[in-house]
């Protein structure tokens, strides 16, 4: 099968360090000697966070804030890179072609961010449109999609299961509440609406969660199952990878 893993910043390297990113290059190598195709998009975290707000401090524009913001996810990127060795790339794709091409020849693509006014949750979603993928997880550090910010309300419920539509709807409505950070973002969610992408939003943090959702379809956060799916995808059912 072929997947595509978001790995938010938070969850890679909430600071710059070997282990977690180790853990994670560890996991993506044993889906692709289980005979899974696997592109991985990483995002900035807090570091991005700390660098856009000592630019917007010295008056960058927003512009000039999702470039360096995207210079972070390119550092974090490499980071995944080094950790897996031969198995992928030598850098990351700053497009989806490029990106599209690695996977075919059989390397791991990994990818950071690729254009201003967007996240990587965008870039996630959209090479897994690309690339055809049979499955988009999204590692974030929330345990999955809440009908409200569960650090702000009691009241929020995770959502065990959504179809494209329903995944727009929420998203869009914890976008109108400033402040509450959605674990991803409008323009990924409608990416996945009209692809019809199989999703799933977990918590990432332990990388073998994410390995159990990808082989066995197995996890505790939202599976977003698109309108018309059948019962559970074939390479769940079977051996077949
Ligand atoms: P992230 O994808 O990490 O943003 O990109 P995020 O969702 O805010 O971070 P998490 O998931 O909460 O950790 C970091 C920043 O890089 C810029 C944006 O400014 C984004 O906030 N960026 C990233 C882009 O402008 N374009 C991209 O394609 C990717």
């Amino acid at each position: 099968m072929k997947v595509v893993v978001s790995i938010g910043g938070s969850v890679l390297a909430p600071e710059p360090g070997a282990d977690r990113v180790r853990a994670h290059a560890a996991e993506v190598t044993e889906l692709l000697e289980d005979g899974c195709r696997v592109g991985a998009v990483v995002g900035g975290g807090g570091v991005a966070r700390e660098y856009i707000g000592a630019a917007r401090n010295l008056g960058a524009n927003e512009i000039e804030l999702d470039q360096l913001g995207i210079d972070v996810t390119r550092l974090n990127a490499r980071l995944l890179i080094t950790a897996l060795g031969e198995d992928t790339v030598t850098a990351p794709a700053r497009d989806y072609e490029t990106a599209g091409e690695a996977l075919r020849s059989g390397d791991v693509c990994v990818m950071g961010g690729v254009a201003p006014a967007q996240t990587t949750d965008a870039v996630g979603a959209a090479l897994a449109e690309y690339v055809d993928a049979d499955l988009l997880v999204y590692a974030t550090s929330v345990p999955g999609v809440y009908s409200a910010d569960p650090n702000e309300d009691d009241d929020a419920t995770k959502y065990a299961e959504l179809t494209g539509k329903e995944l727009v709807d929420v998203i869009a409505g914890l976008e109108m509440n400033a402040g509450s950070s959605a674990p991803v973002d409008l323009l990924a969610a409608k990416i996945i609406q009209r692809s019809g992408m199989r999703t799933i939003v977990l918590d990432g943090t332990d990388p073998s969660r994410i390995g159990r959702a990808v082989r066995y379809g197995e996890h505790d956060g939202t599976d977003v199952i698109p309108d018309g799916a059948g019962a559970e995808p074939t390479y769940w059912a079977s051996d077949e990878r």
